[in-house]
């Protein structure tokens, strides 16, 4: 049965994984047995279109590079062009929405009304916006739940490394007590940059420089952007939710190359550690800078890499590290989301 995709959003993680699917389409078929076909995007800059049969994935992109707009694709009876994402969502044959907007963490929107009306018309969501998955976890899970459809959200914590997936597939039937890592690439690269000798607000221009921080480096460097990705690990991993608002926060701003040498000196590296930990029932989460012995796993975590650690009752200590960032991973991450829903709802044959 042919997958039919939409995407809501068409920025460069849309496009990231788009160009993957194109690149890769003979492989996911054979491989995967992954059959797809991408029929609609919607993006507030580059427009709208739409056709049941499916898009030509080049001219969509020629488009896209030559006039930045998709309403440029070549019509017949069947193409509708300048749907609104809402439209698009109830009105197209798509079975899956790929949610991939601009949003406002703060306040998950307009990705948790866009995941709410795909729900509502039986349609599923993969996603990378953390906003919906850590203010409205319970919610959108029950709702895609009792309408029989997928959620995906891999992307949101580590991108393509399968911070999510592993713990919940790969280490099942274990216990886990405590999850605690790296995960947020700009202010892991800044403490490096910093025991290197350069000072923070050197640190923060060369992450800015080299893209990993925003613009705005306050998520980053404050730790709210950790914090929502804890917020995540905490209800989907532990499941005991804990809206990000209530995870203890301090960021790295009052760190300086003075605190790092007294580390130093006793042997122990800062890193801005997040962590969610559970005992006798109730579990507590926060992010903050951590000093750490400079041979625990997390302390030979350099630049702008992430890395996690499960404690797992069986299996003992296990530590995942990747990429947190990055439009390839990211896009990456939204397919091996396609992929499982795709498992899931093929009848395994004997
Ligand atoms: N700004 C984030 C980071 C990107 O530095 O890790 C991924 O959420």
């Amino acid at each position: 049965m042919t997958m039919k995709i939409a995407f809501i959003g068409f920025g460069g993680v849309g496009q990231s994984l788009a160009k993957i699917m194109k690149e890769r389409q003979e492989n996911l078929n054979t491989v995967n047995g992954l059959d797809f076909s991408i029929v609609a995007v919607a993006d507030m800059r580059l427009g709208a279109v739409y056709h049941p049969d499916g898009l030509n994935l080049d001219l969509l992109f020629e488009g896209i590079s030559e006039h930045a707009t998709v309403e440029t694709y070549p019509e017949d009876h069947q193409t509708v062009k300048g749907w609104s994402s809402l439209e698009t969502i109830r009105h197209s044959n798509a079975d899956v929405i790929v949610e991939v907007t601009f949003t406002d963490v703060k306040t998950g929107e307009p990705a948790i009304s866009h995941c709410r009306t795909a729900f509502a018309h039986g349609k599923s969501v993969v996603t990378t916006n953390k906003g919906p998955v850590a203010l409205a976890y319970e919610e959108l899970v029950q709702l895609a739940e009792d309408q029989g459809v997928f959620f995906g959200f891999e992307g949101t914590v580590m991108s393509g490394t399968p911070a999510l997936r592993m713990p919940e597939t790969t280490l099942a039937g274990n216990q886990i007590t405590e999850i605690k890592g790296i995960l947020n690439g700009t202010t892991n690269y800044m403490i490096t940059e910093m025991e290197k000798g350069l000072s923070y607000n050197e640190a923060l221009e060369k992450a800015q420089k080299l893209g990993y921080a925003e613009a705005d480096p306050t998520s980053d460097v404050e730790g709210y952007d950790a914090r929502y990705k804890v917020s995540i690990l905490s209800s989907h991993v532990m499941r005991s939710p804990i809206p990000p608002y209530e995870v203890e926060c301090e960021g790295i701003s009052g760190l300086n190359l003075e605190k790092i040498k007294d580390a130093w000196k006793d042997g122990e590296k800062y890193r801005l550690i997040a962590r969610v930990e559970k005992s006798s029932g109730s579990v507590k989460a926060s992010v903050k800078p951590e000093r750490i012995p400079m041979d625990d796993p997390l302390a030979g975590v350099t630049g702008a890499t992430n890395a996690i650690v499960y404690e797992c009752d069986l299996a003992g200590s296990i530590m995942l590290t990747g990429a947190g960032a990055g439009l390839t991973e990211t896009g990456y991450s939204l397919l091996i989301d396609l992929i499982h829903y795709h498992k899931q709802r093929t009848p395994t044959k004997i």
